[in-house]
């Protein structure tokens, strides 16, 4: 459940109702699902569907939600990407997958046939384009355990986005319970190809979950989403396990003909030492992202592709700018 229609603060469980959430409540759609009670509703301008009183899923968590995909592209090559996402909620990995022009094939596993078809009626401009892209043999969403899909489909995806709960330590549906185990993690590894990467959505940071990614992956990578619900800024991490790591091969190939790697948008917190040392009397909070774009990718350091910049990436180059000082 995502807080207040936001994928919540750690503060109450996981993700909790917003602060002051509006009065003006209007229940669109109540059905007894699969795992419990969903209710379909909208709070003032945000869509939220709630399972068994607790918030799955909002408008207002669509940057994370997207994230879950925008976290793991810079990590995958080829424009022929398989996407595997668990669940669909309101849509956004999906129409983020599919938005990018480097996926060809999006699977979405959804457990819940009315989030399916609630997806369809109200998912507007999202819907219209997954509708799109199933036509075309693009996307296909499924009525499916996700771990069935897993299960069934081994070395099959680049990219495999796991949202179906609100980390590892709160669970939407129990069952869910293996795949934050380090069995489930194991099984999501084992459905990539070479290169690929897996992205678990988590509300905060996990000692022991993050140990399970790192005894199965070869590199893991925290990536930070920030979704702002009712003016509140909630911080959400995005655990990308990378099948190989490929940097660390390329920083060995470059540095064995004695090159050396540049600075990646991977890692904001070295591009915040970098900003300090080349600008020690900014405040990083006083800049607007272009500008601060403007002063990562003129970095002697700076390797990355300067395109690759986000607004995920930028903010998270902020937050480690300004803890850092
Ligand atoms: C937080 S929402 C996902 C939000 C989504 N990432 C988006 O972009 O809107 C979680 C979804 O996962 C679904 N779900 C939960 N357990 C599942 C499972 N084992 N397999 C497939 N879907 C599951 C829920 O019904 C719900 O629709």
């Amino acid at each position: 459940m995502k807080p207040g229609g936001a994928r919540a603060t750690r503060t109450a469980p996981v993700r909790v109702w917003p602060a002051g959430v509006s009065a003006v409540v209007e229940v669109l759609e109540r059905e007894a699902g699969r795992s419990g009670e969903l209710v379909l509703r909208r709070s003032g301008a945000a869509l939220e569907v709630i399972l068994n009183g607790a918030f799955l899923i909002s408008t207002a968590n669509e940057v994370s939600s997207r994230a879950m995909v925008t976290a793991a592209l810079p990590h995958l090559a080829g424009d022929a990407l398989e996407v595997l996402i668990g669940g669909l909620g309101l849509g956004y990995a999906l129409d983020e997958a599919l938005a990018g022009g480097r996926v060809s094939g999006v699977t979405v596993a959804e457990y819940e046939p009315a989030i399916v078809r609630w997806f369809r009626a109200y998912g507007e401009g999202r819907a219209e384009r997954a509708a799109a892209g199933e036509r075309a043999g693009q996307a296909t969403i499924a009525v499916a355990d996700v771990v069935d899909v897993l299960k069934a489909r081994p070395e099959g995806f680049d990219l495999v986005a796991l949202d179906t709960d609100n980390g590892p330590d709160w669970l939407v549906r129990e069952a869910n319970a293996g795949l934050y185990s380090e069995a489930g993690v194991q099984l999501a590894c084992r459905a990539l190809r070479p290169g690929g990467a897996v992205v678990f959505w988590s509300p905060e940071r996990y000692t022991g979950f993050e140990r399970s990614l790192a005894g199965v992956f070869a590199r893991v990578e925290r990536v930070s989403a920030f979704d702002v619900v009712q003016g509140r800024r909630h911080e959400y991490t995005m655990y990308v396990g990378l099948r190989d790591d490929a940097r660390r091969e390329d920083r060995i190939g470059a540095e064995a003909e004695g090159g050396r790697m540049g600075l990646t948008w991977t890692e904001p917190g070295e591009i915040a030492w970098a900003l300090i040392d080349a600008h020690p009397d900014a405040d990083p909070l006083d800049l607007n992202f272009v500008d601060l774009q403007r002063m990562i990718v003129a970095l002697p350091d700076f390797g990355d592709d300067p395109d690759e910049a986000s607004e995920t990436r930028l903010e998270a180059v902020v937050v480690a700018w300004h803890e850092q000082r």
